[in-house]
């Protein structure tokens, strides 16, 4: 009998598109393991920056990720077994990380190891280019938006509900240059891959948008069951 090959939901999309909480719920819902990849380019730039690598140095920036010592225990993530759930959010990491992204060697770095992630019963794997580059053959692939107003809104609350100041101004500048460089950089760019499904979230409560994903989950297991050997 031929292997099943184990399913994988990817979920890209931009900075606060809402891709981490409804890729943690679906994951939850199914119970499948979920891949927060961003956190791996956030652990690459906190292990880099308390190094003192340069954020030029493309051949230290690719050591801090070919020799990532991490680990991560439902919420939590751990770096070298200290807790850096907190210390990876800081902005200055995700600002650090979504400069070191744009190197290819860092990201060949952390390929190998993002394809670790799929286990069974299954994956949900949240970033940028989940369904374009590292899982693409995933069994369902969406891509969410929401108007950059809509994200610095939600990035906004995130923030202050963990004690942590910021401006709406401030982030929303933040927002844009990220999404500048995560959509204008050679490799790996941030675009919907060709087959997937587009979720506009700016009106929508995390509960719709999981409702949704599930539906189309379904559905294209469905096909997939009727065609197996089309993925
Ligand atoms: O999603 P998050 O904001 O935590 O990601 C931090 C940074 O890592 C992003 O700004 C992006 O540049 C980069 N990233 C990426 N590819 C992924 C996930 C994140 O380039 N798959």
């Amino acid at each position: 009998m031929p292997l099943t090959p184990i399913p994988v939901i990817t979920i890209d999309g931009p900075t606060a598109s809402g891709k981490g909480t409804v890729a943690h719920l679906v994951a939850v819902r199914l119970g499948f393991h979920y891949l927060d990849s961003g956190a791996l380019y956030r652990l690459t730039a906190l292990s880099a920056m308390r190094k003192h690598v340069e954020p030029n140095d493309e051949h230290g920036l690719a050591k801090a990720a070919a020799g990532l010592n991490c680990h991560f225990k439902g919420e939590h993530v751990f770096l070298s077994n200290e807790d850096v759930t907190a210390a990876i959010r800081a902005e200055a990491v995700g600002k650090f990380a979504s400069c070191i992204a744009t190197l290819p060697t860092v990201r060949q770095a952390l390929y190998a190891l993002q394809l670790g992630f799929r286990s069974p019963p299954g994956l949900v794997a949240d970033g940028r280019d989940m369904g374009t580059v590292i899982f693409p053959r995933a069994t369902l692939k969406v891509f969410l938006t929401a108007t950059a107003e809509a994200r610095a809104e939600r990035r906004f609350k995130q923030l202050i509900g963990k004690g942590m100041s910021a401006t709406l101004h401030d982030l929303q500048k933040d927002l844009n240059e990220r999404d500048e460089r995560d959509a204008s950089r050679i490799i790996a760019p941030l675009r919907p891959a060709e087959d997937a499904h587009l979720l506009e979230t700016s009106n929508m409560t995390a509960e719709d948008a999981v409702a949704q994903v599930l539906a189309w989950y379904a559905a294209a297991r469905k096909r997939e069951d009727a065609h197996p050997a089309a993925k």
